[in-house]
């Protein structure tokens, strides 16, 4: 079943338990209200002009007790019990501690960096993490409101431009987590997918070592494109290296080719696909901010195989 039945960090988990208590006490509020209405519309209905009128009751002092102490007694055990949810869901909002991860939203596409141990800045949509280790993650946006929401391992957590929010981000078992942004922030905020990666700890910094590493030297026509990819200015917005610490305006192309997915999942990784990225842009994402670049077929050809090369 889909969240919030299915959590998978104890922060998660205690959100579920919230939901279903709210949901079992409001599902034995309506069976309450739903038979009183249906007994009353029974027992009382119309019997025709002959009927006389029903007693008539004015005040009751024991009903005006008894729907104030239920409602007051439900709210006071749901304060408390969410209370109590919120040490475990909430992470502290204070920049005392460095954040293990700083996840950044921007339209339409997320970037992950990881400011402690080997420094990577990744764009693929894929947010990779060690599993059974909680991360303190600081999510912040660049433009305008996004929402970061992992369903069934966090709550939901506004990236608000200027502002600092910060999130526990854990996963209890190693999986494929998918997340999405959860508030309207322009054209394409559907596409705006991402997936956690929870994965054992070695394979998880092995992966971080391997980001930050450059691809491998381009050779033949690839190196050819990457000659291209400086000449017509692809370079002044997309890095291509994992460990660039200026931001720039377009995500970071670093290890593209081993990406399953583009643009913020709006289409898979195949050279028809990234060929319509170098040839009309704003076909294959509409709105986004990628301008259109003249090439010739061979230039696309050869940009093409430059990309292809970025393992
Ligand atoms: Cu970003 Cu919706």
């Amino acid at each position: 079943m889909g969240p919030p039945f299915s959590p998978h960090s104890p922060q998660a988990h205690s959100i579920a338990a919230v939901f279903l208590l709210v949901l079992v006490i409001a599902a034995v509020v309506f069976l309450v209200v739903a038979a009183g209405v249906f007994y009353s519309s029974l027992r009382y209905r119309s019997r025709g002009p002959a009927a006389t009128e029903p007693r008539q009751i004015f005040g009751s002092r024991k009903l005006e007790v008894l729907w104030t102490v239920v409602p007051l007694a439900i709210l006071t055990g749901l304060f408390i019990v969410t209370g109590r949810a919120m040490v475990v869901i909430d992470a502290p909002q204070d920049s005392s501690r460095p954040p293990d991860i700083v996840i950044t939203g921007r339209q339409w596409w997320w970037e992950a960096r990881y400011p402690t141990g080997v420094v990577a800045v990744t764009a693929t949509g894929d947010i990779h993490i060690p599993a059974s280790r909680r991360l303190l993650a600081l999510v912040q946006s660049w433009d305008v409101i996004h929402d970061f929401w992992a369903p069934d391992l966090a709550r939901k957590i506004d990236a608000v431009p200027g502002l600092a929010a910060y999130i526990w981000l854990e996963a209890d078992t190693p999986g494929i987590y998918p997340g999405t942004c959860s508030e309207f922030c322009g054209a394409q905020h559907a596409w705006m997918r991402f997936r956690v990666i929870a994965e054992p700890e070695a394979d998880f910094e092995a992966w971080l070592t391997r980001q930050a590493q450059p691809s491998p030297e381009p050779t033949g026509i690839a190196a050819e494109g990457a000659r291209l990819f400086r000449k017509k200015k692809c370079s002044d917005c997309h890095s291509v290296r994992g460990i660039d610490v200026t931001r720039k305006e377009g995500p970071s192309l670093a290890h593209l080719a081993s990406r399953e997915t583009l643009g913020g999942g709006i289409s898979q990784n195949t050279p028809e696909n990234l060929t319509l990225w170098l040839t009309n842009p704003q076909a294959a994402k509409p709105g986004n901010r990628m301008p259109d670049t003249p090439l010739t077929t061979d230039e696309r050809r050869t940009l093409l195989m430059y990309l292809e090369s970025l393992l």
